[in-house]
Protein backbone atom coordinates (compact mmCIF):
# COMPACT_ATOMS: atom_id res chain seq x y z
CA UNK A 1 0.00 0.00 0.00
CA UNK A 2 0.69 3.69 -1.11
CA UNK A 3 2.04 5.58 2.66
CA UNK A 4 0.15 8.37 3.39
CA UNK A 5 0.56 11.29 5.91
CA UNK A 6 -2.71 13.38 6.63
CA UNK A 7 -2.49 16.69 7.36
CA UNK A 8 -6.24 17.96 8.49
CA UNK A 9 -8.81 20.04 10.62
CA UNK A 10 -11.84 17.97 11.61
CA UNK A 11 -13.81 19.05 10.20
CA UNK A 12 -16.96 16.60 8.99
CA UNK A 13 -15.43 16.16 5.69
CA UNK A 14 -11.91 15.70 7.32
CA UNK A 15 -14.18 12.85 9.46
CA UNK A 16 -15.08 11.56 6.38
CA UNK A 17 -11.54 11.40 4.51
CA UNK A 18 -10.13 9.52 7.76
CA UNK A 19 -12.58 7.05 7.33
CA UNK A 20 -12.17 6.35 3.68
CA UNK A 21 -8.23 6.80 3.96
CA UNK A 22 -8.19 4.12 7.24
CA UNK A 23 -10.73 1.84 5.17
CA UNK A 24 -9.37 1.77 1.83
CA UNK A 25 -6.21 -1.41 1.59
CA UNK A 26 -4.68 1.05 -1.08
CA UNK A 27 -3.21 3.05 1.40
CA UNK A 28 -1.21 2.59 4.92
CA UNK A 29 -2.00 5.86 7.03
CA UNK A 30 0.94 6.39 8.91
CA UNK A 31 0.33 9.90 10.54
CA UNK A 32 -2.35 12.59 11.19
CA UNK A 33 -1.15 16.05 12.21
CA UNK A 34 -3.70 18.60 12.93
CA UNK A 35 -4.07 22.52 12.23
CA UNK A 36 -6.26 24.91 13.57
CA UNK A 37 -9.00 25.73 10.65
CA UNK A 38 -12.63 24.41 10.84
CA UNK A 39 -12.45 25.26 14.51
CA UNK A 40 -10.12 25.80 16.97
CA UNK A 41 -6.67 23.57 17.45
CA UNK A 42 -7.31 22.03 20.72
CA UNK A 43 -10.79 21.01 19.10
CA UNK A 44 -9.37 19.63 15.64
CA UNK A 45 -6.55 17.56 17.68
CA UNK A 46 -9.43 16.27 20.16
CA UNK A 47 -11.65 15.37 17.24
CA UNK A 48 -8.68 13.65 15.31
CA UNK A 49 -7.62 11.51 18.29
CA UNK A 50 -11.48 10.68 19.20
CA UNK A 51 -12.40 9.66 15.50
CA UNK A 52 -8.81 7.75 14.86
CA UNK A 53 -9.99 5.48 18.07
CA UNK A 54 -13.68 5.48 16.99
CA UNK A 55 -12.21 3.89 13.73
CA UNK A 56 -9.58 1.33 15.11
CA UNK A 57 -6.81 3.54 13.43
CA UNK A 58 -3.53 3.37 15.38
CA UNK A 59 -1.78 5.97 14.36
CA UNK A 60 0.49 9.05 16.05
CA UNK A 61 -1.73 12.28 15.89
CA UNK A 62 0.31 15.22 16.39
CA UNK A 63 -0.44 18.47 16.93
CA UNK A 64 0.67 21.61 14.75
CA UNK A 65 0.04 25.44 14.42
CA UNK A 66 -2.83 27.04 15.64
CA UNK A 67 -2.94 30.13 13.51
CA UNK A 68 -1.58 31.50 10.60
CA UNK A 69 1.55 32.28 9.35
CA UNK A 70 0.48 36.25 9.74
CA UNK A 71 -3.29 36.69 10.11
CA UNK A 72 -6.10 36.07 12.33
CA UNK A 73 -7.69 32.40 12.67
CA UNK A 74 -10.75 32.34 11.31
CA UNK A 75 -13.26 29.23 11.47
CA UNK A 76 -15.65 27.58 9.34
CA UNK A 77 -18.13 26.83 12.78
CA UNK A 78 -20.91 27.78 10.37
CA UNK A 79 -20.51 25.07 8.65
CA UNK A 80 -18.88 22.55 10.63
CA UNK A 81 -20.35 23.06 14.41
CA UNK A 82 -19.04 24.64 16.97
CA UNK A 83 -16.81 21.70 17.97
CA UNK A 84 -15.85 20.78 14.59
CA UNK A 85 -18.40 17.66 13.83
CA UNK A 86 -21.59 19.20 14.06
CA UNK A 87 -23.70 17.08 16.52
CA UNK A 88 -21.75 14.26 16.68
CA UNK A 89 -20.20 13.49 20.22
CA UNK A 90 -17.89 10.44 19.96
CA UNK A 91 -16.54 8.77 23.29
CA UNK A 92 -13.68 10.33 24.58
CA UNK A 93 -9.98 9.61 23.09
CA UNK A 94 -7.53 7.01 24.80
CA UNK A 95 -4.88 7.08 22.65
CA UNK A 96 -2.23 9.36 24.54
CA UNK A 97 -1.72 12.81 22.68
CA UNK A 98 1.66 12.50 21.08
CA UNK A 99 3.92 15.60 22.60
CA UNK A 100 5.80 16.30 18.84
CA UNK A 101 4.76 19.09 16.87
CA UNK A 102 3.27 18.18 13.66
CA UNK A 103 5.53 20.18 11.76
CA UNK A 104 8.97 18.34 12.86
CA UNK A 105 6.74 14.76 12.69
CA UNK A 106 6.19 15.68 8.94
CA UNK A 107 10.15 16.63 8.13
CA UNK A 108 10.87 13.80 9.81
CA UNK A 109 8.77 11.63 8.34
CA UNK A 110 9.31 12.63 5.12
CA UNK A 111 13.28 12.81 5.65
CA UNK A 112 12.51 9.08 6.91
CA UNK A 113 11.53 7.70 3.60
CA UNK A 114 12.28 9.90 1.10
CA UNK A 115 9.95 9.24 -2.03
CA UNK A 116 7.54 6.93 0.05
CA UNK A 117 5.37 9.17 1.57
CA UNK A 118 1.73 10.92 0.03
CA UNK A 119 1.70 14.07 1.86
CA UNK A 120 -2.09 15.29 1.78
CA UNK A 121 -3.85 18.28 3.17
CA UNK A 122 -7.24 19.09 3.80
CA UNK A 123 -6.69 21.95 6.06
CA UNK A 124 -5.40 25.09 5.97
CA UNK A 125 -1.64 25.27 5.01
CA UNK A 126 0.23 26.57 8.13
CA UNK A 127 1.49 23.51 9.17
CA UNK A 128 2.88 22.92 5.55
CA UNK A 129 4.23 26.21 4.83
CA UNK A 130 6.19 26.03 8.08
CA UNK A 131 7.68 22.51 7.43
CA UNK A 132 8.46 23.90 4.21
CA UNK A 133 10.61 26.67 5.91
CA UNK A 134 12.01 24.39 8.57
CA UNK A 135 13.37 21.75 5.82
CA UNK A 136 13.05 22.96 2.30
CA UNK A 137 13.97 19.37 1.42
CA UNK A 138 10.54 17.98 2.11
CA UNK A 139 9.47 18.86 -1.62
CA UNK A 140 11.85 16.64 -3.14
CA UNK A 141 10.91 13.74 -0.54
CA UNK A 142 7.08 14.00 -0.58
CA UNK A 143 6.31 11.07 -3.04
CA UNK A 144 3.08 13.46 -4.02
CA UNK A 145 1.70 16.65 -2.44
CA UNK A 146 -2.02 16.63 -3.14
CA UNK A 147 -4.26 19.65 -1.65
CA UNK A 148 -7.78 19.76 -0.81
CA UNK A 149 -7.91 24.02 -1.69
CA UNK A 150 -8.76 26.33 -3.71
CA UNK A 151 -10.78 26.44 -7.16
CA UNK A 152 -10.31 28.17 -10.54
CA UNK A 153 -14.41 29.45 -10.92
CA UNK A 154 -15.25 30.59 -7.26
CA UNK A 155 -15.03 30.34 -3.48
CA UNK A 156 -16.83 29.74 -0.66
CA UNK A 157 -15.63 31.49 2.40
CA UNK A 158 -15.89 34.68 -0.06
CA UNK A 159 -16.78 35.34 -3.59
CA UNK A 160 -12.68 34.95 -4.28
CA UNK A 161 -11.43 32.46 -2.01
CA UNK A 162 -12.29 28.63 -0.81
CA UNK A 163 -11.60 28.30 2.87
CA UNK A 164 -8.51 26.37 3.66
CA UNK A 165 -6.01 28.95 1.38
CA UNK A 166 -8.89 32.24 2.86
CA UNK A 167 -7.87 31.08 6.19
CA UNK A 168 -4.02 31.29 5.58
CA UNK A 169 -3.09 32.75 1.76
CA UNK A 170 0.93 33.40 2.82
CA UNK A 171 0.74 29.78 3.92
CA UNK A 172 -0.58 28.45 0.67
CA UNK A 173 1.72 30.95 -1.06
CA UNK A 174 4.60 28.78 0.51
CA UNK A 175 3.00 25.89 -0.15
CA UNK A 176 2.19 26.23 -4.30
CA UNK A 177 5.45 28.14 -4.40
CA UNK A 178 7.62 25.43 -3.04
CA UNK A 179 9.77 22.77 -5.82
CA UNK A 180 7.16 20.43 -5.89
CA UNK A 181 3.80 19.47 -7.84
CA UNK A 182 0.88 20.01 -6.03
CA UNK A 183 -2.26 18.47 -7.25
CA UNK A 184 -5.16 20.69 -6.47
CA UNK A 185 -8.25 19.19 -5.60
CA UNK A 186 -10.07 22.21 -5.35
CA UNK A 187 -13.81 23.38 -5.38
CA UNK A 188 -15.05 22.37 -9.03
CA UNK A 189 -13.60 19.15 -8.54
CA UNK A 190 -15.05 18.49 -4.75
CA UNK A 191 -18.83 20.07 -5.40
CA UNK A 192 -18.90 17.06 -8.31
CA UNK A 193 -18.48 14.67 -4.83
CA UNK A 194 -21.77 15.55 -3.28
CA UNK A 195 -23.50 13.93 -0.69
CA UNK A 196 -27.25 13.69 -1.81
CA UNK A 197 -29.94 11.40 -1.12
CA UNK A 198 -29.15 8.35 -4.05
CA UNK A 199 -25.48 8.69 -2.32
CA UNK A 200 -26.60 8.27 1.34
CA UNK A 201 -28.78 5.11 0.33
CA UNK A 202 -25.54 3.42 -0.20
CA UNK A 203 -24.78 4.21 3.45
CA UNK A 204 -27.87 2.35 5.41
CA UNK A 205 -26.93 -1.03 6.34
CA UNK A 206 -23.37 0.43 7.75
CA UNK A 207 -24.70 0.18 11.23
CA UNK A 208 -23.68 2.25 13.83
CA UNK A 209 -20.73 4.10 12.08
CA UNK A 210 -23.87 5.12 9.89
CA UNK A 211 -26.13 6.19 12.64
CA UNK A 212 -23.81 7.45 14.78
CA UNK A 213 -20.93 9.27 12.64
CA UNK A 214 -22.28 9.49 8.76
CA UNK A 215 -25.56 10.25 8.74
CA UNK A 216 -25.57 12.98 11.84
CA UNK A 217 -22.57 14.65 9.82
CA UNK A 218 -23.85 14.76 6.92
CA UNK A 219 -27.69 15.97 8.09
CA UNK A 220 -25.84 18.77 9.50
CA UNK A 221 -23.52 19.51 7.20
CA UNK A 222 -26.09 19.67 4.53
CA UNK A 223 -28.01 21.98 6.27
CA UNK A 224 -26.00 24.57 4.89
CA UNK A 225 -27.54 27.23 2.20
CA UNK A 226 -25.14 26.09 0.10
CA UNK A 227 -25.35 22.92 0.35
CA UNK A 228 -29.88 22.60 0.64
CA UNK A 229 -29.92 21.68 -2.82
CA UNK A 230 -27.95 18.76 -4.39
CA UNK A 231 -26.43 17.49 -0.80
CA UNK A 232 -22.86 18.68 0.94
CA UNK A 233 -19.47 18.22 -0.99
CA UNK A 234 -17.44 16.04 0.99
CA UNK A 235 -14.33 17.93 -0.07
CA UNK A 236 -11.64 16.80 2.02
CA UNK A 237 -12.19 12.91 0.79
CA UNK A 238 -11.63 13.69 -2.87
CA UNK A 239 -7.66 14.53 -2.04
CA UNK A 240 -7.74 10.87 -0.46
CA UNK A 241 -9.18 9.00 -2.98
CA UNK A 242 -7.04 10.76 -5.18
CA UNK A 243 -4.30 9.09 -3.52
CA UNK A 244 -6.00 6.07 -4.04
CA UNK A 245 -7.17 6.11 -7.33
CA UNK A 246 -5.89 8.80 -9.53
CA UNK A 247 -7.38 7.44 -12.63
CA UNK A 248 -10.94 8.57 -11.21
CA UNK A 249 -9.58 12.27 -11.54
CA UNK A 250 -9.03 14.10 -15.09
CA UNK A 251 -6.44 17.08 -14.12
CA UNK A 252 -4.92 20.00 -16.13
CA UNK A 253 -1.40 21.45 -15.66
CA UNK A 254 -1.85 25.18 -15.18
CA UNK A 255 0.51 28.22 -13.07
CA UNK A 256 -1.60 28.66 -9.78
CA UNK A 257 -0.86 31.75 -7.98
CA UNK A 258 -2.11 32.63 -4.36
CA UNK A 259 -3.59 36.29 -4.16
CA UNK A 260 -2.52 37.19 -0.77
CA UNK A 261 -2.52 40.85 -1.33
CA UNK A 262 -6.15 41.90 -2.91
CA UNK A 263 -8.80 43.79 -1.46
CA UNK A 264 -11.85 41.94 -2.13
CA UNK A 265 -9.74 38.53 -3.57
CA UNK A 266 -7.39 37.52 -0.57
CA UNK A 267 -7.33 33.67 -0.94
CA UNK A 268 -7.88 33.40 -4.33
CA UNK A 269 -6.17 30.72 -6.23
CA UNK A 270 -5.34 32.67 -9.72
CA UNK A 271 -5.28 29.85 -11.86
CA UNK A 272 -3.52 30.49 -15.71
CA UNK A 273 -4.90 27.26 -17.85
CA UNK A 274 -2.20 28.68 -20.73
CA UNK A 275 0.17 29.87 -18.43
CA UNK A 276 4.08 28.17 -20.19
CA UNK A 277 5.33 27.25 -17.17
CA UNK A 278 2.84 25.46 -14.60
CA UNK A 279 3.15 24.87 -11.12
CA UNK A 280 0.27 22.77 -10.28
CA UNK A 281 -1.88 19.60 -11.80
CA UNK A 282 -5.37 20.95 -11.24
CA UNK A 283 -8.33 18.25 -10.84
CA UNK A 284 -11.14 19.46 -13.01
CA UNK A 285 -13.28 16.26 -13.60
CA UNK A 286 -13.70 13.63 -11.66
CA UNK A 287 -15.67 9.71 -12.57
CA UNK A 288 -18.18 10.53 -9.32
CA UNK A 289 -20.07 7.31 -9.45
CA UNK A 290 -17.01 5.03 -9.24
CA UNK A 291 -15.99 7.75 -5.99
CA UNK A 292 -18.76 7.03 -4.43
CA UNK A 293 -18.11 3.22 -4.78
CA UNK A 294 -14.46 3.26 -3.31
CA UNK A 295 -15.78 5.53 -0.65
CA UNK A 296 -18.77 2.91 0.50
CA UNK A 297 -16.75 0.10 0.39
CA UNK A 298 -14.05 1.63 2.64
CA UNK A 299 -16.65 2.98 5.28
CA UNK A 300 -17.70 -0.89 4.75
CA UNK A 301 -14.42 -1.87 6.07
CA UNK A 302 -14.51 0.47 8.78
CA UNK A 303 -18.00 -0.08 10.30
CA UNK A 304 -16.83 -4.14 10.04
CA UNK A 305 -13.74 -3.52 12.28
C1 LIG B 1 -12.61 22.93 3.01
O1 LIG B 1 -12.86 23.82 4.07
C2 LIG B 1 -13.21 23.11 5.23
O2 LIG B 1 -14.30 23.71 5.84
C3 LIG B 1 -13.47 21.71 4.81
O3 LIG B 1 -13.11 20.80 5.84
C4 LIG B 1 -12.62 21.53 3.60
O4 LIG B 1 -11.30 21.13 3.94
C5 LIG B 1 -13.63 23.16 1.92
O5 LIG B 1 -13.58 24.46 1.47
CA1 LIG C 1 -10.76 20.25 6.13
Amino acid sequence: PKRILIDCDPGIDDALALALAHGSPELDVMGLTTVGGNTDLDRTTENARCLADYYGLVVPVVRGAGRPLVRAPRTARDVHGESGLGGVLLPPATTPPDDRHAVDFIVDALAAAPGEISLVAVGPLTNIALALHKEPRIAEWAAEFVVMGGSYTRGNNTPAAEFNIAADPEAAAVAFDAPWRPVMIGLDLTHQARANAEVRTRFRGLGRLETELISPCLDFYGQHPSYRDGGPAIHDACAVAYVIAPELFRTAPARVDVETWGRFTSGMTVTDFAAPEPNTDVATDLAADRFWDLVTEAFTRVAEH
